[in-house]
């Protein structure tokens, strides 16, 4: 009788705790919404896209649980917003209805005993089910560890953590670096892949399946490093393209090898087949980088109305973040569609971008040493003569970050030079279109080249507007438009 009456009492005690704790845990995420609404004021808007999305304050880094539910597209983000450094992670929250203008949500996912590290989502019906990495310290060597958590929501708004978190408790081979699970429905299965290593050092991709996403059958090693490709892959993605398989991944660890593989950390994607019978994936195009610019890392990719968009974290890890005395650092790149032709990924900006055109600031073919100026968002679109030398500098009005996009016929290589030796470049051989698409926003630059198959995005910071000079030894037949706002300031 007592030990019923004790065990009855420690259940009340359970029930009242985590009662407690669901109370604080909503109390917590008012006052975070409260503490950014406030700190937002403080922000100094030089730097501050108007058209990229960027935290509201503090820091963010991987895009995550890109997805479309219910007509809408939902883009989550590594954030922290007490401080504009990596702190632990929470997930931060936009949505879209055409990829191109972004709402402000409320934070879906605050830490408790575990950091939300990057996940993924998928739409059932009216419930939005995230699948993130919980990652918790421990007192034990390696002091940490990463398992797999889920958290749902019947309002794309508000997302409850589930009880019977984690649910993959741990990697096959004891590895403490597993993270950054892909979850996706197919037929009547969810398959994810989580980014994980060997025991000697050797990224690697592992496939599992479930009937319900919450208990988990190991299968296979999608992917793995033979030694050359890095020591881990982070923020896996795995897709169907055009009719082949894409193994898309970002490993640490690459060397550099010429001019491939310049940034500290690398996003690159394997080409090959697979079938769902044998859970084998066979790679049949090595390695490429999807991106040739400086700031591209942890990309992701959703599916909607037939066609696959990808995004990324415009920026990198190890590099100063000039932003960050402004009270937030961190933005993400423009959704792009793709689409496979010839072996090789084709990057455009989604179409829905032409909406941002505001007016025709240039239209003529601008002379070597001219000069144009713009506001902060500008749409570039610039043919030349690819027999000749192209120098396109673009600077700040006042002053602060300049880059120069050059075409040398001899090399026949495009190249993106933040000067100082500071230079990313690749080989081009059109398939099409000779044209450069170039979106300049308050702190970043893309480049689109032809049909998108070579695409740079870095980051550069000019002081006001932005002002451009021809200095190719040719005239460049220029079209500009001034691009309007498309998220919150
Ligand atoms: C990639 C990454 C992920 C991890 C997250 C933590 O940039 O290191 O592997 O989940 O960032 O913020």
């Amino acid at each position: 009788m007592t030990l019923i009456r004790n065990g009855f009492i420690l259940l009340c005690l359970i029930a009242l705790s985590s009662a407690a704790s669901v109370d604080s845990y909503e109390e917590a995420k008012i006052q975070l919404e409260e503490y950014i609404q406030n700190k937002k004021t403080e922000i100094d808007p030089r730097y501050r896209p108007l058209y990229h999305v960027a935290p509201p304050v503090g820091w963010m880094n991987d895009p995550n649980g890109f997805i479309y539910h219910n007509g809408e597209f939902h883009l989550f983000y590594q954030y922290y917003p007490y401080d504009s450094v990596w702190g632990p992670m929470h997930w931060g929250h936009t949505s879209s209805p055409d990829l191109v203008n972004w709402k402000q949500l409320p934070t879906a996912l605050l830490p408790e005993e575990e950091m939300c590290f990057s996940g993924s989502a998928v739409s059932e019906g009216d419930t939005m089910i995230l699948m993130y990495t919980g990652r918790r310290d421990t007192d034990d060597e390696p002091f940490f560890n990463e398992s797999q958590y889920l958290a749902y929501s019947d309002d794309a708004i508000n997302f409850q953590k589930y009880e019977g978190n984690p649910v993959l408790a741990e990697s096959p081979n004891g590895s403490p670096d597993f993270r950054d699970p892909k979850v996706w429905k197919y037929s009547d299965d969810y398959y994810v892949i989580i980014g994980s290593k060997t025991l000697d050092n050797r990224g690697r991709v592992l496939l599992y399946k479930s009937k319900d996403m919450k208990s988990w059958e190991y299968l296979t090693v999608l992917g793995e490093s033979d030694g050359d490709m890095g020591y881990m892959w982070e923020c896996p993605d795995f897709f169907e393209l055009d009719g082949k398989f894409v193994l898309l991944m970002s490993p640490q660890g690459l060397e550099p090898q010429g001019d491939r593989y310049k940034n500290v950390y690398q996003n690159g994607y394997i080409i090959g087949s697979f079938n769902y019978d044998t859970n084998e994936f066979v790679p049949e195009v090595p390695f490429q980088e999807t991106d040739y610019g400086h700031d591209f890392y942890a990309a992701t990719t959703t599916e909607a109305n037939g066609k696959r968009y990808l995004l990324a974290w415009l920026s990198m890890w190890e590099v100063p973040h000039p932003e960050d005395t402004d009270g937030w650092a961190g933005k993400i790149t423009l959704p792009r569609e793709l689409s496979l032709v010839n072996n090789r990924i084709l990057m455009k900006p989604v179409e829905a971008m032409e909406n941002l055109r505001e007016n025709i600031a240039v239209d003529e073919n601008v002379g070597s040493d001219e000069e144009h100026e713009f506001g902060k968002a500008v749409e570039l679109l610039v043919d030349s003569d690819l027999e000749q030398k192209v120098d396109l500098l673009l600077e700040g009005r006042d002053g602060g970050g300049k880059v120069w996009l050059r075409w040398d016929p001899g090399v026949r290589k495009v190249v993106v030079d933040r000067g100082s030796g500071d230079i990313r470049q690749v080989e081009w051989s059109p398939i099409g279109s000779h044209t450069w698409r170039i979106f300049l926003d308050a702190s970043s630059l893309e480049l689109f080249c032809g049909e998108g198959e070579v695409v740079f995005s870095s980051r550069v910071f000019p002081l006001g507007g932005w002002k451009l000079t021809n200095q190719s030894p040719q005239p460049l037949r220029i079209k500009a438009f001034n691009l309007k706002r498309s998220v919150p300031e």
